[in-house]
């Protein structure tokens, strides 16, 4: 007899098959036919305002950017078919790593295909069989599977918990490794972690510590180098994990750091040796990309006008949101549950906007999101349409009285 192995996501396959015979728009199949810019698409044959697209910067329409990634096409080709340590290392990617370099003023700059395998990769090689990989609980999936590729011994602390993570840390036996993984943004619902009082607490009681800038490089701090550099303490991270398919606008992942053995990590780190390499064009885009977003502080200023009028006014309509006051670029609405969520997503792209519905497991909580993105390029007119759509929806399904 053959077990269908297939089986197992009955459940899941009976939920989502509830929510479409309700006549529901499939809300994970949605296609983007044409994308006008970094706030505007035609979704499902419809003209609509992104707003879910993590697309923080609007760097994927600079003219520069594409200039960079054409005539890196034109000159090197489409695809460098090779791993980093063979023949996948060209003057691009090594350009790419010098940006990163000036961009957070570190001596090593690692570059992945992506930033789940640049999680994958390092937390892996870092952290083997008898470390102790220590994380918030609601960390990102990627930072789970690294720890579970490297078979790391896993102890979660409550959510931005710092005397959890305290007491967590003074429970380990004093002579094993310990690398205590954060996030800078927790993308969920917008949160940002109090990095200050963690990396100090992770450093007292003998820990290396990581820290995830996905949703903050560019925009948050001084330099846009991330939550670390806003609470003073990035000179007490040992490594910076980042991604390209944020601010930066294209697709790729890196680690950046001052560890003095830090490059010894490209010959044993699998994810990064046993992998293509981004093509030309893209680390051209991303290192264009990221030189630029060292002179963004107008852009990020405008991105936080837009964080709070927008936060403002959907917690004045009587939305519950993901955090008291805005954090970050991500304002997440909480729905009462999946099935008003999911029609709410569904008035919100006819009235023409798109959001992110997220749903447990990827959630805290077993909640139901609507999760909002900001973009610098988002006018302050497109945010009061974007709260006038958001009333006009609540209204509609009854979210709102
Ligand atoms: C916190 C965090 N880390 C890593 C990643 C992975 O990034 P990438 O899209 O480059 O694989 C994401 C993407 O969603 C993320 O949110």
């Amino acid at each position: 007899m053959t077990i269908d192995l297939l089986d197992k996501f009955d459940p899941l396959i009976e939920q989502r098959a509830a929510l479409l015979d309700t006549g529901l728009t499939d809300p994970f199949s949605l296609v983007m036919e044409r994308v006008e810019s970094p706030t505007v698409a035609i979704c499902n044959g419809k003209r609509v305002t992104l707003l879910g697209t993590y697309n923080y910067m609007g760097m994927t329409f600079d003219p520069d950017v594409i200039a960079a990634g054409k005539q890196a096409l034109d000159e090197y080709g489409s695809g460098t078919t090779g791993s980093r340590v063979l023949n996948g290392t060209y003057a691009g990617h090594k350009a790419c790593e010098e940006a990163l370099k000036d961009f957070y003023a570190m001596d090593h700059a690692m570059v992945f295909s992506t930033g789940y395998q640049a999680n994958l990769g390092i937390i892996s090689t870092l952290a083997g069989k008898d470390d102790y990989v220590i994380l918030d609980v609601d960390s990102h999936a990627s930072i789970y599977d690294g720890c579970a590729l490297g078979n790391a011994q896993i102890v979660a602390f409550r959510h931005n918990d710092v005397d959890a993570l305290e007491k967590r840390l003074n429970r380990l036996p004093a002579e094993t490794g310990k690398l205590v993984v954060l996030e800078g943004v927790y993308s969920m619902l917008g949160d940002v972690a109090p990095l200050n009082e963690m990396v100090a607490v992770s450093k007292a009681a003998g820990a290396m510590v990581l820290v995830d800038e996905a949703h903050s490089m560019g925009f948050i701090g001084a330099n846009g180098r991330g939550v670390a550099e806003a609470q003073g303490v990035i000179d007490d991270v040992d490594f910076i994990i980042g991604t390209f398919s944020k601010s930066v606008g294209t697709v790729g992942g890196f680690c950046v750091s001052n560890h003095p053995k830090f490059e010894i990590l490209r010959l044993v780190c699998r994810p990064y040796v046993f992998t293509a390499s981004l093509p030309p064009s893209v680390v051209a885009t991303a290192a264009t990309s990221i030189r630029k977003l060292m002179h963004g502080s107008n852009k990020r200023a405008h991105l936080w006008e837009n964080s709070k009028r927008l936060h403002g006014g959907l917690k004045a309509l009587g939305f519950t949101l993901g955090t008291e006051e805005p954090q970050s670029a991500i304002i997440a609405v909480i729905m009462p549950d999946l099935a008003k969520g999911a029609a709410m997503w569904e008035a919100l792209l006819a009235e023409g906007l798109y959001v992110n519905l997220a749903r447990p497991p990827a959630t805290p909580a077993n909640m139901t999101l609507l999760r909002c993105s900001l973009c610098a390029d988002h006018s302050s007119e497109q945010v009061e349409e974007i709260i006038a759509m958001f009333e006009a929806a609540g209204r509609a399904i009854g979210v709102l009285a």
